[in-house]
């Protein structure tokens, strides 16, 4: 089984990017906490970092011939970035959405989302744990 992991733009500063609302963990933590959900549920996982809507189109579009399934936590680009929306409805793998933290306790327009309603389904709020969560959820999806 094989799932790609797609962080959205500023994620890279994770760790120093407004650690009062997103933590402290770096986005390397991140990326290791997930390597070992990956391995405990037997799923060869890879996790790639974007600041370009285009950048993450191009890899949805090479996703769909070498994956299963995805995850993917579009930051900022889930509340206005329609290419993206439109690049998973036609890659068409199930795919879910993960925040860090809760979207719709912060302010209005994070509440919006373009991108959920092509996404198999939304974790949000649970910190990095958010990531993990999907996984588990994406792994009992593609087994069912
Ligand atoms: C985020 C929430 C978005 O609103 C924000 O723009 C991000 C991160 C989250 O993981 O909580 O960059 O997707």
């Amino acid at each position: 089984m094989n799932v790609l992991v797609i962080h959205g733009p500023n994620l890279d500063l994770l760790g120093t990017r407004e650690p009062h609302v997103y933590g402290t963990a770096t986005l390397a933590d991140i990326d290791a906490r997930i390597r070992r959900v990956a391995e405990a549920l037997k799923i060869d996982v890879r996790t790639v970092q974007h600041n370009s809507e285009g950048a993450i189109v191009d890899e949805l579009h090479r996703a769909a011939a070498t994956v299963d399934g995805i995850v993917v936590n579009p930051a900022a680009f889930t509340h206005y970035a329609y290419a993206l929306r439109d690049a998973i409805a036609a890659v068409g793998k199930p795919t879910i959405e993960v925040h860090i933290t809760n979207v719709h306790a912060r302010e209005p327009f994070r509440a919006h989302s373009v991108t959920a309603g092509v996404c198999h389904g939304t974790i949000a709020g649970f910190g990095a744990e958010s990531y993990c969560l999907a996984l588990r959820a994406l792994a009992d999806l593609l087994r069912r």
